[in-house]
């Protein structure tokens, strides 16, 4: 077993959907260790997916009152891991099963295998002016800094997305304002775009903005900014569930429009799916090689990802660059 760069094994990562969290408990993984998750008493409940009497899989049982109940001998354990019930005694061992701290927040299920405190989440995850909705695709093979930086890197689109974001051979200058501080950092990029017609001679300055921000070690936002604020904002949290597995929880957030929010949903995702596809097999195939990696004029936020994960601040700064996007 690999060890974690610091800052990512002392992550919060989401678990489950809150809501979505039913009478059945759920397999998860978290850093290579097995977990289960399930509706207890007090609200959702994350244990080590290992009974304390002979080590089955927790998962494999049943939740009975908030209580998940092991399949080998029907010990019920509660949300905090306390052994409530051994069938056919009255009387109750001193044992817990090994309970994770559990946070609900921004509709998901949090846990840690650490002590840290519970982070920052971007702003646009608990904006209740917004349209928001949580996309959960499959986890896959991935390294999960590799994941981190794909959904933040600005040079793979023409090549890895060809004209579903980017026209392969149509490049426009674009000017990139970077920031790096100790609480994460940023790539702005401004493409100077005249649309012709009345409203861009009204509006000189009009301009398209596009901001990729890193939480790190692993939550990712890249919002799409017009003349008036917000118009998308795709901020993804990715699970280390295994070494070379990750597992996304995708936040789409839009402003409330003409347009109900199921169907901005459907269209998202149905918009979204072939580039998730698209990335999945990158990602795959480089998760395939080791060693280490060159830096480049576009990897704007690579090293600041990399440093971060390691719970090494890179030193803060702040430029411009040219580049064509
Ligand atoms: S192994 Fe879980 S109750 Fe025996
Ligand atoms: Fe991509």
């Amino acid at each position: 077993m690999v060890s974690w760069p610091a800052a990512v094994a002392a992550g919060w990562y989401p678990v489950a959907v809150a809501a979505r969290l039913g009478r059945r408990p759920l397999a998860r993984r978290l850093l290579d260790e097995p977990l289960v998750v399930f509706a207890g008493a007090g609200g959702p409940a994350v244990l080590r997916d290992r009974c304390p009497h002979r080590a089955m899989p927790l998962s494999a049982g049943r939740v009975d009152a908030g209580r998940i109940v092991c399949p080998y001998h029907g010990w019920a354990f509660d949300g905090a891991g306390t052994c409530r019930h051994v069938p056919g005694s009255t009387g109750v061992p001193a044992v817990r099963a090994d309970a994770l701290p559990t946070r609900v927040a921004a509709g998901l299920v949090w846990t840690t295998l650490s002590d840290a405190p519970f982070p920052r989440l971007p702003a646009v995850m608990e904006d209740a002016t917004l349209d928001r909705f949580w996309w959960t695709p499959r986890a896959s093979a991935a390294r999960v800094l590799d994941a981190v930086e794909n959904h933040l890197d600005p040079a793979h689109p023409h090549h890895v997305h060809p004209w579903i974001v980017r026209a392969p051979h149509r490049r426009r200058r674009t000017r990139v304002l970077v920031t790096i501080d100790a609480a994460g950092a940023e790539a702005t990029y401004v493409e100077e775009r005249r649309a012709g017609g009345l409203l861009s001679r009204l509006f000189e300055g009009y301009r398209t903005t596009s901001t990729g921000r890193l939480f790190p070690p692993t939550i990712a936002d890249v919002r799409f900014d017009g003349p008036d604020g917000l118009r998308l904002s795709i901020a993804v949290v990715f699970v280390p569930e295994a070494t070379g597995v990750t597992r996304p929880y995708a936040h789409f957030a839009t402003p409330r429009g003409r347009w109900p929010a199921g169907v901005k949903r459907a269209l998202l995702t149905a918009f979204h799916y072939p580039i998730l596809m698209q990335d999945r097999r990158v990602l795959a195939r480089q998760a395939t090689r080791a060693g280490p990696y060159a830096t480049g004029p576009l990897d704007f936020l690579g090293p600041a990802i990399w440093s971060l994960a390691h719970g090494t601040a890179p030193p803060p700064d702040s430029y411009e660059a040219e580049i064509w996007l």
